[in-house]
């Protein structure tokens, strides 16, 4: 073999690769953290070429031992990377041959770096996703024991940004502890479809060694195999799906992030964030700059990109792998690393949210938030909905003008909207009568909150 060529297809090439396009066509910057599942997986391989007689005791365990001294030194940073070898594939693969000889170079019997990366792709994802749905759990508990300490704290609940009814601020925090629970969810089953194996696959069309794939599956705990080898070596879909659901987390986070920067402004002024999660300006001096929120729901961005990324770069693929596939893998690091890093901040920041129960419930008081009560109390007096609405929307009218909330309108006042009203309208009229009033499965009293609460406590265990 020329020794201007690539040493592991070069046998074909009569000319050097072009010394850009070697860089161009070069994964290594990025695929080297694929590599201890690739050593995991070559490990797996040799074991199971061995078990089918393709490799001796002696060769396999040269190999893995091989295989282990490599891991060692990548994680001592002493590993040599090199950009000519392209890839972690190669790299890995190259040095192993350094140490020791035609053992090393018989590794790739029965496999392709096709059905190899693929391999790797889904070890590290389920990996990640394990780790994802351990962090997403603690951001669960942060906010139980957040709803838990504010179940009777009253804040307006708004539709259309406008002032709607009281709710508990333990309720809309458990709000996202379902969204939560339904993002924890959606991972677990696309974890499914990450958890099948594509060794084997070979290039596109299987192998022509007599190779035992349900083996190298058990080996590293594959729930199953790919059953069709061009799809088991293109198929990206689990990665397209760990993307979707990741940037719905996203939303979700940057949803709530939203809330939290408008809170903490002078404006809303409900919460306060520690100045340990929060900036200043270096030339207002009176700013605290909610940074951390504002960062997540800016890398909501980010990842939303990637999904795009990574159907754009699937769609018109025709079968089987692709070089195209190798832009897969980008999109994926930078996700993982995004919503770890997103989780852990909101796991870290809400227990550090202090809820300004006053300023919460005087604002509360200013939007006619129990109109609705009042309504339903003239209709459990008699009068059909719609003219109880109009009746409740009159003195709605009237408070407006004489700057009174509704609870502070006396009886007589109230009486000439409707006779009906008696001295008992007060206690549906006050924030807590109404909050209290909703007491059913799923809604916002306290009573049913830390009931809510107590469930989703279980859940977690
Ligand atoms: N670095 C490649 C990738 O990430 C590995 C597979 C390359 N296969 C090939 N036949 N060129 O996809």
């Amino acid at each position: 073999m020329s020794t201007k060529t690539n040493q592991s297809w070069g046998g074909r090439f009569n000319e050097p690769t072009d010394e850009f396009v070697k860089i161009f066509g070069a994964s290594v910057f990025f695929d080297k953290i694929l590599a201890p599942y690739d050593i995991q997986g070559s490990i797996a391989h040799a074991t199971m070429l061995q078990e089918v007689g393709l490799l001796t005791k002696n060769e396999k365990d040269q190999i893995i031992s091989g295989l282990n001294k490599i891991l060692l030194e990548i994680e001592a940073g002493e590993f040599k990377w090199s950009v000519a070898l392209e890839d972690v594939h190669m790299n890995v693969e190259s040095r192993l041959t350094e140490i020791c000889g035609d053992a090393g170079k018989k590794l790739h019997t029965g496999r392709s770096r096709n059905d190899q990366v693929a391999t790797d792709i889904r070890l590290y994802l389920r990996d990640q996703v394990d780790g994802i749905l351990s962090e997403i759990k603690r951001l669960q508990n942060s906010l139980l024991d957040l709803a838990e300490k504010e179940a009777s704290t009253i804040l307006p609940g708004f539709t259309h940004l406008q002032a709607a009814q009281p709710v508990s601020f333990g309720h809309h925090m458990m709000a996202y502890f379902e969204m939560l629970t339904r993002d924890a969810e959606r991972l677990i089953d696309c974890r499914k479809r990450i958890n099948s194996m594509p060794l084997g696959s070979a290039a596109l069309a299987g192998t022509t060694y007599p190779i035992n794939r349900e083996r190298t599956a058990e080996l590293l705990g594959f729930d199953r195999i790919c059953l069709n080898s061009l799809d088991g070596v293109s198929d990206r879909d689990f990665a397209i799906e760990f993307l979707s659901a990741s940037s719905i987390i996203m939303m979700h986070l940057s949803r709530f992030s939203e809330e939290l920067i408008m809170w903490s402004s002078a404006q809303f002024d409900f919460i306060e964030l520690p100045d340990s999660f929060c900036t200043g300006s270096s030339i207002m001096p009176q700013k605290k700059n909610p940074d951390v929120p504002e960062l997540v729901r800016g890398k909501t961005g980010r990842v939303y990109g990637n999904l795009a990324s990574m159907l754009t770069i699937m769609k018109s693929q025709p079968l089987a792998y692709n070089k195209d596939n190798q832009e897969d893998k980008e999109p994926l690091f930078d996700t993982v690393d995004t919503l770890k890093a997103c989780l852990r901040v909101f796991a870290d920041m809400v227990p550090t949210i202090e809820a300004k129960r006053d300023n919460m419930y005087n604002s509360t008081k200013k939007g006619y938030t129990t109109a609705t009560d009042l309504a339903d109390y003239l209709v459990n007096k008699g009068l059909p909905f719609r003219d109880a609405h109009e009746v409740v929307g009159k003195s709605v009218s009237y408070g407006i003008e004489h700057q009174k909330d509704l609870s502070e309108l006396s009886l007589e006042e109230l009486q000439v909207f409707d006779d009906r009203i008696e001295n008992d309208v007060f206690d549906i009229l006050s924030l807590e009568g109404s909050l209290e009033a909703r007491d059913h499965l799923g809604a916002t009293s306290s009573n049913q909150v830390k009931k809510a609460i107590k469930t989703a406590r279980e859940s977690l265990k």
